[in-house]
């Protein structure tokens, strides 16, 4: 396995190389993009994200997304047999399908202004917080509490990574792991994918995982060897992953667009996308191609977002990083996809590489402290460190 990793990780180095020798200008030029250009983009989109993103704070109980099997899109305001008929068309069968659609892809979609698009978005949100799946648009502070408390949390694998995240990766929300090649980030996702199959008391989410593989690193003897070592059935836990290998950027944004649909048909608790960037990075090299890169990759993500909300899933998306030549101080390395990935993140990842040992550090979250563990990687996936080793060499 080891062997395998490192001539994996060997082709990633001079893969590295020729993203490092990429013009430093080059990622100013992105960032130059990105800041101009989304900030014209995501004013226009923060009016409907805000709608959207106020009304669709939390799901409660997982019970209630059982109940949606009851609600047709027929039953939404204002919507006829003809636009159910575009929107099956469309691909959007359910009152989901549609309060998690993203209004310019719609709007397209089914051939109607965006207007259009964005009423019948915010007509099935509403038929939803009317049958009381989503929240209503004010809950107390209280109530939010209490539905903080009440999310779920998929264990790492490692009880010291855990702690970073005071016990685990949260559903209902989008965890980005970023780091250079060889950090850890496919490792952990690699061990996710057995932890999650777990019990909930266990420290998993008791269900199906559904892990999209955009760089062809998913290797399923390493979830038969992390299982085995954690005398978990490896049959069984294989059976509980869903894998999608991704060849495309396209690709990867119809599996997004149905993302719900197999996170029902998968009984899924953990998605994960590793990586979110390559394929985009790749296929949207040229410079003039930047801000129609970072609309498509703000657009996955906001979906993505929306999808672990509602849903009640952890979402976990990884990231490269590129060097920041405008650092001065400290590390200067920084995740590729300028502020798109980043925004709409709900927690920020740095994994780092210390000898053999790993570094986790979270950067952005609206509640962690930002706080620094040390883990391993081993037969187990990843793994706390040994106490003695460690004391060792302190
Ligand atoms: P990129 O995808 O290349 O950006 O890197 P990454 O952050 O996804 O790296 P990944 O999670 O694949 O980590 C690779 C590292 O994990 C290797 O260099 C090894 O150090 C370690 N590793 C991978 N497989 C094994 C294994 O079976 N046993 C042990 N002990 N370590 C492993
Ligand atoms: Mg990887």
């Amino acid at each position: 396995m080891r062997t395998k990793k490192s001539t994996y990780s060997d082709s990633h180095i001079q893969e590295d190389e020729t993203h490092n020798s990429e013009s430093i200008s080059d990622d100013y030029a992105e960032d130059i993009v990105d800041k101009r250009e989304q900030i014209e983009k995501e004013q226009k989109e923060d009016t409907v994200m805000n709608n959207t993103k106020e009304s669709l704070t939390t799901i409660s109980e997982q019970s209630q997304i059982n109940d949606l099997t009851n609600l047709e899109i027929q039953d939404i305001e204002g919507i006829g047999p003809t636009t159910a008929r575009k929107l099956r068309e469309a691909g959007i069968f359910s009152v989901m399908d549609l309060a998690v659609a993203a209004v310019e892809d719609l709007a397209v979609d089914i051939n109607a202004s965006k207007e259009s698009a964005a009423s019948f978005i915010m007509a099935s949100q509403k038929l939803l917080r009317e049958s009381d799946v989503l929240d209503k648009e004010f809950i107390t502070a209280e109530t939010a509490l209490k539905k903080r408390r009440s999310l779920l949390r998929c264990s790492t694998g490692s009880s010291m990574l855990d702690d970073l995240f005071l016990g685990g990766i949260e559903t209902q929300a989008v965890t980005e792991l970023y780091g250079e090649f060889g950090s850890g980030k496919s490792q952990i996702c690699h061990t996710m994918c057995i932890t999650a199959g777990q019990p909930i008391e266990s420290g998993g989410l008791n269900s199906g995982v559904i892990y999209i593989d955009t760089e062809g690193t998913f290797r399923p003897e390493r979830l038969e060897q992390i299982s085995s070592t954690r005398s978990i059935d490896p049959v069984r836990a294989l059976q509980n992953v869903a894998v999608c290998k991704v060849y495309n950027s396209a690709h990867l944004e119809l599996i997004v667009k149905n993302l719900g649909k197999y996170i029902d048909d998968y009984k899924a608790k953990l998605v994960v996308v590793d990586s979110i960037i390559s394929l985009h990075r790749a296929e949207f090299s040229g410079r003039g191609t930047l801000a129609d890169r970072q609309q498509r990759l703000n657009s996955i993500m906001h979906k993505l977002l929306r999808i672990s909300e509602i849903y009640n899933v952890a979402i976990i998306v990884t990231n490269q990083v590129q060097s920041a030549p405008d650092t001065f101080f400290g590390d200067p390395t920084k995740p590729t996809g300028g502020n798109v990935i980043g925004h709409a993140s709900t927690y920020r990842v740095y994994l780092r590489k210390s000898g053999e040992n790993r570094i986790a550090k979270m950067i952005d979250s609206p509640y962690h402290p930002y706080s620094e563990v040390r883990f391993t990687i081993n037969e187990k996936g990843t793994d706390n460190l040994d106490e003695g080793k460690k004391s060792k060499k302190e």
